[in-house]
């Protein structure tokens, strides 16, 4: 085996040579972008000494997936993020061919961080847990590492596939639930705990999925809002049902009881997390203040778009506070974006039968909120990242209670799947539109972040035209941030 050891050194060294790609000014101005090279889902999103910190998967040579490394920022807000050096790069035997996705955990004045360590040769492939502890900085990977191994699972589960640990710790004893393969070929989630973080015993399997929401998991979280808990899950392979689960790499919460005795998770109802076109691998933390943000990698491994201009792959999501409110799931983008805001608009306008525009409605980094009402609408298009040439378009058709993203005239370069379609019913016939667009990515937040659609569209930058077209009529009321 080639010598590994300076993995971390090397990549640390090769992204301070490449820093000068960072001030890309194509970069969005909200978003966590990939410094150089190539980012995957957010890891280890968590709060240590008052600041948040949220890792991802990167690959600091290339701006295509390869030997995984961990991305390092942090940030007092969630939405300007400082860049740390590379966290964890694959540089022990049980690692050597990728340090895969994980989380972390404040404990005790120290960073916790747990990971899948990944070897894979001719003759075997194997995913198993490891931990390293640090300082916000540094990060060292402990000798007893791999501290997981597939021989705990139970007879017949998946030692190839096994991977991205969730770590937390209640009553003194730290869990992980980790997403493995069962003898079936499909998902299932195994608990684990320790006292020391050193030794692990298994648990239980918490839940299978037994081929019915696709088949391997991947990047389970489990926490619990209002009275209930929530499993969220990145399945593979879904079958799409109606308007669910298309895109080919999904995302689900699952809301049900956990049961702490049994180590059993009972479920209630499985939903759609996001409805858009790229979204993936979300995962949450807790704020000091007591809310339960998610972030999401905004791209789609199956429907994947890159610009072939740029010389870095990949954006997470705005962070999403999440509530739990008479059985609804409600995503909103974090509130501090509110601070952001340079130039804000509003206007109130009674249309009918026509397109609208306003000479002061543009832009590509904006949060635009929408409200109207419709009594008499048959139909209701935001056109953004628009110029002659392209656009993107949200559309909700009234009779059928149909919400619709749509960038089929976006300017991609690739015959992919290009529009996502969710049932919206209104209340009181009130309809609400949150479209965040931060350069490449949007954001859409329905009806107070019922629904979400996340997409990317990497549409000529200079196209930032925005209007509004309507059949049957409404009062339109638009408020547009400008960030
Ligand atoms: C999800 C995933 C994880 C894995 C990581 C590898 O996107 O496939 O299951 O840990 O990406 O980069």
């Amino acid at each position: 085996m080639e010598n590994i050891e300076n993995n971390l050194k090397k990549a640390r060294e090769y992204e301070e040579r490449n820093r000068h790609i960072i001030n890309d000014e194509r970069k969005p101005l909200l978003h966590l972008t990939s410094p150089i090279g190539w980012i995957n889902d957010p890891n280890g999103f968590s709060t240590f000494k008052g600041e948040y910190h949220l890792f991802c998967q990167y690959h600091v040579y290339d701006k295509i997936w390869g030997p995984m490394h961990w991305a390092h920022f942090k940030s007092k807000d969630m939405l300007k993020w400082e860049h740390l050096p590379v966290a964890l790069a694959p540089d022990k035997e049980y690692d050597s061919f990728g340090c895969f996705s994980g989380t972390a955990i404040e404990d005790n004045g120290k960073h916790i961080l747990m990971y899948t360590g990944v070897i894979k040769d001719e003759e075997k492939e194997r995913q198993t847990q490891c931990i390293a502890i640090g300082d916000g900085l540094n990060y060292e990977k402990i000798e007893q590492n791999p501290v997981i191994k597939g021989d705990m699972l139970p007879k017949g589960s998946s030692l190839v596939d096994f991977r991205d640990p969730k770590i937390f710790k209640e009553d003194n004893i730290y869990y992980s639930i980790v997403a493995n393969r069962a003898d079936d070929g499909s998902g299932q989630i195994a608990l684990f705990s320790s006292e020391d973080l050193k030794k692990w015993e298994f648990k239980n399997i918490i839940l299978k999925c037994n081929n019915e929401l696709g088949r391997m998991w991947e990047c389970p979280d489990l926490f619990k809002l209002d009275d209930k808990y929530f499993l969220v899950l990145s399945p593979q392979e879904v079958e799409p049902q109606g308007f669910e689960y298309h895109g080919g790499n999904c995302n689900v919460f699952i809301v049900g009881n956990y049961d702490k005795e049994k180590f059993i998770f009972n479920k209630e109802k499985v939903e759609a997390l996001d409805y858009g076109l790229d979204f993936y691998a979300p995962q949450t933390t807790l704020t000091e203040d007591g809310r339960r943000v998610l972030v999401g990698w905004v791209q789609s491994w199956e429907n994947h778009i890159t610009l072939k201009e740029l010389s870095w792959s990949g954006i997470m999501s705005i962070p999403r506070e999440l509530e739990y409110k008479n059985d609804r799931l409600y995503q909103v983008p974090i509130r501090e974006i509110k601070n952001y805001y340079k130039n804000s608009i509003s206007l109130e306008k009674f249309i009918n039968n026509e397109s609208f525009e306003d000479e002061r409605l543009f832009s590509r980094t904006f949060d635009l909120n929408i409200n109207l009402d419709t009594d008499n609408l048959e139909e209701f298009t935001i056109n953004f990242a628009k110029n002659a040439k392209y656009n993107s378009k949200f559309i909700y058709k009234c009779k059928e209670e149909l919400a619709i993203f749509d960038r089929n005239n976006a300017g991609i370069r690739k015959d992919c799947l290009n529009e996502r379609k969710v049932k919206l019913a209104l209340v009181n016939n009130k309809l609400n539109v949150r479209i965040i667009v931060d350069k490449y990515t949007v954001e859409i937040f329905l009806n107070d972040g019922y629904k979400t659609m996340t997409s990317l569209i990497y549409t000529d930058i200079n196209a930032n035209q925005i209007s509004f077209d309507v059949k049957g009529s409404t009062n339109l009321s638009i408020e547009q941030n400008i960030f």
